[in-house]
């Protein structure tokens, strides 16, 4: 039955390729998640031209990107996939919360902060897209009445803006939006960058040792772990003094469910060398499986095609409603479609 279940929005950005972060922070959540929601996985590429983006590069991720949603266990049959730039009325509906929107409450958001410093370009420049960013994502939820967002813990600041502008919309004219809840995972939230383990994993990084890929080959990943930074402690404790270490214990145990306490337990005594060894191939042992799926599907266009433009017709008739009733509410003169 239609609406009895809870919603469900969530996204990527194909603006890189995925790593270990986008998967434990999100994806593998989505998967648990999906019998008990009515939900709607979007690939988000509208936000991917916040920055610049190599045009064969982003059409060839964002086809990746789908795949690795099917392919890590998100049913087609089940779930509404597709991609944002095929449904138009994500891009109407930002327009139209960004007058819901302050400035200043969007120059506060600490991805802001950082990214625009990072993508300034050669005149000292930001793109107003980098600062809007966070009403297109307010969008993206809102039209769908999302109750739930499954993300990584650095998106919770672009939930709680979701919610000041629903409200604030709410206020001005009537109900119109669920006000959405952020599902942070408890061991995958914030897997760190690799060789510098204060710092958030990030597929946009420029030093590929920094990130594990989802799609990087066997020999990669354990280079990748067996090179990565921990300390000169040697003993595998879950603590922030170790930063290294915690991450990989979180790593660890986002793979195989084991809690921080077991993992200490099961290694102690033990130097880092059999610690990593066994993260490499925990996390080989998740992902090969992934990778021969992603691999097959892109072979066969035509399977992706038919999911997602199936995707974007339902996801286009549900956005529409509600964008309609914002329209409504407004004062926008209706025209009969
Ligand atoms: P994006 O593409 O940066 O990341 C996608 C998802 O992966 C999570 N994530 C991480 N989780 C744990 N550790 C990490 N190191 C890590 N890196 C990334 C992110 O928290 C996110 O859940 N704005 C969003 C995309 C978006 C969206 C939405 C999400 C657009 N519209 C609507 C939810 C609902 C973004 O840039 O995610």
């Amino acid at each position: 039955m239609e609406n009895s279940k809870k919603v469900i929005f969530s996204g990527i950005q194909p603006s890189g390729n995925l790593t270990i972060g986008n998967y434990f922070g999100a994806l593998k959540n989505w998967v648990k998640l999906q019998d008990k929601y009515d939900c709607y996985f979007c690939v988000v590429d509208l936000h991917a031209i916040t920055v610049r983006q190599e045009p064969k590069d982003l059409r060839r991720r964002t086809l990746e990107v789908l795949a690795i949603y099917l392919a890590a266990g998100i049913d087609p049959e089940k779930n509404t996939i597709f991609i944002q730039s095929h449904v138009p009325t994500h891009s109407e509906a930002a327009w139209l919360l960004n007058c819901f929107t302050y400035v200043g409450e969007l120059e506060r958001m600490t991805q802001y902060k950082s990214k625009s410093k990072k993508y300034e370009d050669g005149n000292g420049s930001v793109s107003a897209g980098l600062l809007n960013y966070p009403v297109l994502m307010a969008a993206d939820i809102l039209l769908y009445n999302a109750d739930l967002v499954p993300v990584g813990k650095d998106q919770t600041q672009h939930i709680e803006l979701t919610r000041d502008i629903a409200e604030r919309f709410n206020n001005a004219y009537s109900p119109t939006f669920t006000l959405p809840e952020g599902y942070i995972p408890e061991g995958g939230a914030k897997i760190m960058d690799l060789q510098d383990p204060t710092k958030k994993m990030s597929k946009s990084s420029s030093n590929p040792n920094s990130y594990v890929l989802i799609m990087d080959s066997p020999e990669v990943i354990r280079r990748k772990i067996n090179r990565c930074v921990t300390d000169s402690v040697g003993v595998v404790k879950y603590t922030d003094s170790q930063p290294g270490v915690k991450n990989l214990i979180n790593i660890l145990g986002a793979v195989t469910g084991m809690s921080c306490e077991d993992i200490e337990a099961k290694y102690e005594g033990k130097g880092y060398a059999e610690f990593k060894n066994d993260v490499a191939e925990a996390l080989i042992k998740e992902l090969s499986p992934i990778q021969d799926k992603v691999n097959e599907l892109l072979q066969n266009k035509k399977y992706l095609e038919e999911i997602y433009k199936k995707g974007a017709e339902k996801a286009y008739y549900v956005s529409s409603k509600i964008l309609r009733k914002m329209q409504k509410k407004i004062g926008f003169i209706p025209v009969s479609r």
